[in-house]
Order: structure tokens, then sequence, then C-alpha cells
């Protein structure tokens, strides 16, 4: 189990005001100036160094993200840094946790990030839904420009930036990084096609990165605590600490820090208090948000919670959000409403998503009730392959994705339904 001195977010519960002095007497803002006057570049190398993998769900290497953006400005063009705080995937919602009572990590992140990759200002795109969180984003924003750690000559280190923060309309796809670019555009939020990657044309045609929450608040602690540090943590390509996110059927739900690789056991058993009903009831785990395969009890169980680890058990490590489903679960009425919510959010720009979003929903909702043909189970997974793979974004793949993983593990039980003819009351 992690230490609590290993711990970054040691604020997590909210247990001390998340206010700027507060913020401060937990290290945050502590000499930030000297944290960039070791420069752009060796912040960049340190955050490559520490193995830091993108936690907004794709684990995209960080620092080389970083090293994307251009070093020298063309015809006069600003960077920018867009801080992805639209945390909407079912299940997750640890970036929420850090902007209640962590805001000042997430700014000072913002600062040094922004910094290393010489970009003008940071956007903070935060769920509409979260309005709280943004009320308390804005006035930890208010303290620091306040204090001067931001704006002019932020933290007094010679070097201007603004952080901005833009609240979202309630619409799932904006935090998709490109439909989160039109959006704060003014635009209606679509997806791009990629590439251009948003460090070639991004925000307003300007180079841009985009990072989640946790991998920006995450880099001044690695910046002062070092990249050895960090990424003695968990094992080779999955480096560092997590905040893993357990909902569902065990005894204690939480939002927690751990070392990554931690073993699904342990994490389940130590910091949830188990699964309700006890281990033998456990009956299937969706491990990193909606957008990843389900995974039957018996193979996540002694799975080390990471990326390779839970990509060889046929899931992933997404955003960490740990959905546990015990035996009490309709696992099929489970897959269906994902089935409806990706249906519901897709943004409609492509056919193979929105048509097909609607026919697995449609196969899944007569599934769910006892109403489908048993050659349909097939026909569905055809569906899914059309889908996956074809789209603009991988909203397509999250929405086939849950559904391969149902026939994959629980194809007896669809089978079951038809021949018992088990009919529900469709909603
Ligand atoms: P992606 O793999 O396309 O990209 C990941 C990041 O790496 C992006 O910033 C992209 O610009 C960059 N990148 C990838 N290849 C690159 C290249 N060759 N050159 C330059 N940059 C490159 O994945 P995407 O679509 O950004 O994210 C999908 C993930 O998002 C899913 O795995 C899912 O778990 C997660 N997700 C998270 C949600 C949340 O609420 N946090 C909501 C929905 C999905
Ligand atoms: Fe829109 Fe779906 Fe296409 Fe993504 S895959 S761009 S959500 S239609």
């Amino acid at each position: 189990m992690l230490a609590d001195k290993d711990r970054i977010f040691t604020n997590l519960y909210g247990y001390q005001p998340w206010n700027l002095s507060a913020a401060q007497a937990r290290g945050d803002w502590d000499d930030t100036k000297a944290l960039m006057a070791r420069g752009q570049d060796a912040i960049i190398e340190e955050i490559k160094a520490s193995g830091l993998r993108g936690r907004g769900g794709a684990g995209f290497p960080t620092g080389l993200k970083w090293s994307f953006m251009p070093k020298e400005s063309k015809d006069g063009r600003p960077s920018f840094l867009v801080i992805n705080a639209d945390e909407s995937e079912p299940g997750s919602c640890k970036d929420r946790e850090i902007i209640r009572h962590d805001p000042h990590k997430l700014i000072e992140g913002a600062l040094v990030a922004g910094y290393a990759m010489r970009a003008r200002a940071a956007y903070i795109y935060i769920r509409g839904e979260y309005i709280r969180e943004a009320e308390v984003l804005e006035a930890a924003v208010a303290e620091a420009y306040a204090a001067g750690l931001i704006g002019k000559n932020a933290s007094k280190s010679g070097y201007d930036f603004d952080v901005f923060v833009h609240r979202g309309a309630g619409a799932y796809i904006c935090g998709e990084e490109t439909a989160m670019i039109e959006s704060l555009e003014g635009k209606k939020g679509q997806p791009r096609l990629k590439p251009p990657f948003p460090a070639g044309a991004g925000l307003y045609g300007c180079p841009t990165t985009v990072n989640n929450v946790e991998s920006i608040a995450v880099a001044p602690t690695i910046l002062r605590r070092g990249a050895a540090w960090f990424s003695s943590f968990g094992r080779e390509n999955n480096k560092g600490t997590k905040l893993f996110q357990i909902s569902g059927h065990v005894n204690k739900p939480c939002v927690v820090e751990e070392a990554m690789s931690i073993p699904f056991s342990e994490l389940i058993e130590k910091h949830c208090g188990g699964v309700t009903g006890g281990r033998d009831n456990l009956l299937a785990v969706i491990p990193g948000g909606s957008s990843v395969p389900l995974v039957p009890a018996a193979e996540i169980w002694d799975a080390p919670m990471d990326f390779d680890g839970l990509k060889a058990v046929g899931s992933g490590l997404g955003t960490a959000a740990v959905i546990v489903m015990n035996k009490s679960t309709d696992i099929v009425r489970a897959i269906e409403r994902l089935s409806y919510f990706y249906k519901h959010e897709s943004c409609g720009q492509c056919t193979p998503c929105r048509e097909g979003t609607g026919w697995m929903w449609r196969v899944m909702n007569r599934l769910r009730t006892g109403d489908a043909a048993i050659e349909e189970i097939d026909m569905l997974q055809q569906v899914t392959k059309q889908v996956e793979g074809h789209t603009i974004c991988a909203l397509g793949d999250a929405a086939a994705w849950p559904i391969q993983g149902l026939i994959k593990h629980f194809r007896p039980e669809l089978e079951r339904r038809i021949a018992e003819n088990v009919r529900e009351a469709a909603e």
C-alpha cells in the first residue's frame, strides 16, 4: 500500500481547506520560480524521465507530448495549453476531487507545464455539471492572480502566463480533445480528423497541448521530488502513482491514490472493504471507465492495475475508474444502458457511429427484454466490428468495446435469455 508520505494529493478528501494559504502550507507554490528556472527543456526531460503517461485515459507519454510543441513561434502565433477537466466518462470522478480539494496543484501545474511548452495561456475546460467545482477553481485562479503567482511575471519568473476557466455545457463528446478545441472556439463540439494533432494545429489554429487534470496536477510534485522518485512506483512502462476511482458493488466506494500496478484484489480489499457479498460474489469489472471492455471475476482478481496488466486481460486502464459488479447485476441491462449512453452522446458527424450506436442500442434493448432472435448476437458482433476503427474519434470504439466484452464473456447468458424468452418490460 502506498505510504502517506508518497501521496501527491494530500488533501484529496478535503480534510483541510483548498485555499491558497492552506495549499502553500501543504507545499504547493513553494518557490515555483526555482522550478521554472531549471529551463523549459529540463522540465520536459524530467517529466519524460518520470515515465508519466496521460491520466485522461489514452496513456500517451506526457513528456513526449510536451516535446511536440514548437520551441519558436511561427508567424508570431502563440501556443496554448488546454486542460481537460470535462470529466464525463461513466465511473470517473477523480479530476473532480482534485479540483474541489486541491485546485492549486492544478493551477501551479498549469504554470510549469505551460512554461515548459512555451504556452501563452492555459484554458481549463471544466464539465458543465461541475458547478461547485468550477466555483472553487475560479476562486483559486483569482487567488493565484492576486498573489502574483500567475499573470504578468508569474511567480516572479519573468514569464507572463494567464489561466482561463471555461465551463462546458454538458456534452460528453467535448471531452474529446479536438471537440474541446472546437467548443472553446465557440463552435459546435465535434471532433476533428487527426492528424494534424493539436501540437501542429490546435486552438485557433495555434500549437496546443491538451492534457488531463491529473497529468498536469502531478507535474510540480514530480519536479520537486524528482523523476526517480515518481518512477519508483509501478513497473516498466507503467510508472508512478495514480488516482483510482472505485464504484459499484464494494463496501466502501472511494477515490484513492495508489501505486500503479497494484493488484486489483489489493485495491478492493485494502481500500474498499471488499466486494459486497464477498469475493465469490464478484461477477465482472469494468476497470477503466465505461469505454473499456468488462473483465470477468476470475480474470481480473490478480491483474495488476496498469496499462499492460489490463491489456493482458483484454481491457484497459482508461481513466482507472473501476466499476465493480457483483452477481446481483443484470449484466445485459448494464451494458444496454451503456450502449444507450453512447447513442445519446454520439455527435453524429460520421455514419458508422451515428447509425451504428443506434443499431447497437436497439439490438441490446431486444436482448435485454428477451425479444431478440438468436442470430442477432452474431449480427450485433458484426455491427461492433463495422463501427470499431471506422470513425473520426474514439467514441465509436468506446461504444463497440463494452458490447464485444459482453458477447465474449457472457454469450451463454444472452442465449439463455433468448431461449427462455426472458421478457422484461421495455423502459
Ligand atoms: P488518442 O490515443 O487518440 O490520443 C491520446 C493523446 O495523444 C492525444 O492528446 C493525442 O493528440 C496524442 N497523440 C496520439 N498520437 C499522437 C501522435 N502521433 N502525434 C502527436 N500526438 C499524438 O486517444 P484520445 O482519443 O485522446 O483518448 C481516448 C481515451 O480517452 C480513451 O482511452 C478513454 O479511456 C478516455 N476517455 C476519457 C474520458 C474522461 O472523462 N476522462 C471520457 C472519454 C474517454
Ligand atoms: Fe462524432 Fe461518433 Fe464520429 Fe466521434 S465517432 S466524431 S462522436 S460521430
